[in-house]
């Protein structure tokens, strides 16, 4: 049985993948640092999945502690490989954190893994973000990458260069780059989702944490853009669908004999849905009105970012299947569930 090592794996988009691995019958790792999530999610997993996943609390910026963890690990067969700060606007007022967390922890790494000399699937987390501001929509692979719009996006361009890079170099690695657009949603049981620490800077924890009242209005950043509407469009897919990208992708990597393999894939669902389109199927689907306001634009959105997912179609066999109005039920059940948990 492929064991596989899930970096970040306590995260929202790593958890979800744990559980769809595990639904596989992979053999899963999980190191996490816990600086952005907390060992609740692992008693989570193992609930969902009724089991009790390894896990090693690790982190990968330590390079003496990544390394002794690799050599006792090395019958790694695949890395998923999360662990990495995601907040736009925290990379922009720090940007040395981002450069030292999301870099320094895959060179630590890749370099370990490379040391053990065998084949290595590597799976690295990466964003649209890569694309900046599009030239075409719906955004293709082949869509030019920009100089990226913040620190973060920079580091995400950076590990698909780098992880390229050794790909070319190293007949041991085959690699594929995930390239998410927004994902959203929770898992069908509601015991795991997405946990925005502080002020939700995404929307749709903004607009569930502002229907159950811990938030008093939602602000929408601007009706002013040449869309359909005025407000920005985005590609927004559960996070359950991009879970088992994951898992397609890993399939793709163990059944694949080209050596030196690497390529890209955007995982979305290939439409655009606008903001004010997401507040109205959310109160269609929840039958709750949504307190919000026009406001201001907020600095460094585009108008429209949404895929084209023909690639990850044809060459993964992967589809997402939930629908915006299935994730936005399924955000509002995970945000009512954690509420109910504090009272
Ligand atoms: C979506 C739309 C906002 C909040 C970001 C990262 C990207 C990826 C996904 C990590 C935009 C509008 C938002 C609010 C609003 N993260 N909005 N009011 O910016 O498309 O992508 O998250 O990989 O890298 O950039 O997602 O959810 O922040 O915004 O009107 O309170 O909602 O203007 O049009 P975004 P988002």
């Amino acid at each position: 049985m492929s064991k596989i090592l899930v970096t970040g794996g306590l995260g929202y988009i790593g958890s979800h993948t744990v559980v769809e691995l595990h639904n596989q019958g992979y053999e899963i790792t999980i190191v996490d640092d816990l600086s952005n999530t907390s060992l609740d999610v692992l008693k989570r997993i193992n609930k969902i999945t009724n089991s009790s996943i390894n896990y090693v609390n690790l982190d990968l910026k330590n390079v003496e502690a990544t390394k002794i963890f690799i050599s006792e690990n090395n019958d790694i067969d695949g890395v998923i490989h999360f662990a990495a700060s995601k907040a736009v606007g925290e990379s922009v007022d720090n940007p040395l954190k981002y450069y030292i967390n999301n870099i320094s922890s895959l060179t630590n790494l890749l370099n370990e893994l490379k040391d053990l000399n065998k084949k290595i699937n590597f799976i690295f987390s990466s964003s649209a973000t890569v694309y900046g501001k599009p030239i075409n929509v719906p955004i293709t692979e082949l869509e030019p990458i920009k100089n990226a719009e913040s620190p973060y996006g920079n580091t995400k361009q950076i590990g698909e260069e780098i992880i390229r890079d050794l790909v070319n170099s190293n007949s041991n690695f085959k690699a594929i780059s995930l390239r998410y657009f927004n994902p959203i949603g929770a898992h069908l049981s509601a015991m795991i989702g997405e946990l925005p620490i502080g002020v939700p800077q995404n929307l749709v924890p903004y607009i569930t944490q502002t229907a159950i009242g811990i938030r008093k209005e939602l602000t929408v950043f601007g009706n002013d853009y040449l869309t359909i509407d005025g407000s920005c469009l985005r590609d927004y897919i559960h996070v359950v669908d991009l879970a088992k990208a994951h898992i397609k992708s890993l399939d793709k990597l163990i059944s694949n004999d080209d050596k030196n393999y690497y390529d890209t894939f955007n995982i979305g669902t290939g439409k655009g849905t606008s903001v004010l389109e997401l507040i109205k199927s959310f109160e269609n689907v929840t039958g709750n009105k949504l307190n919000f306001k026009i406001g201001d634009r907020r600095k460094g959105d585009v108008a429209e970012c949404f895929a084209d997912v023909s690639k990850a179609n044809k060459f993964l066999n992967w589809n997402s299947e939930f629908s915006v109005e299935d994730s936005l039920l399924s955000s509002w059940n995970w945000e009512k569930n954690i509420n109910n948990e504090k009272l």
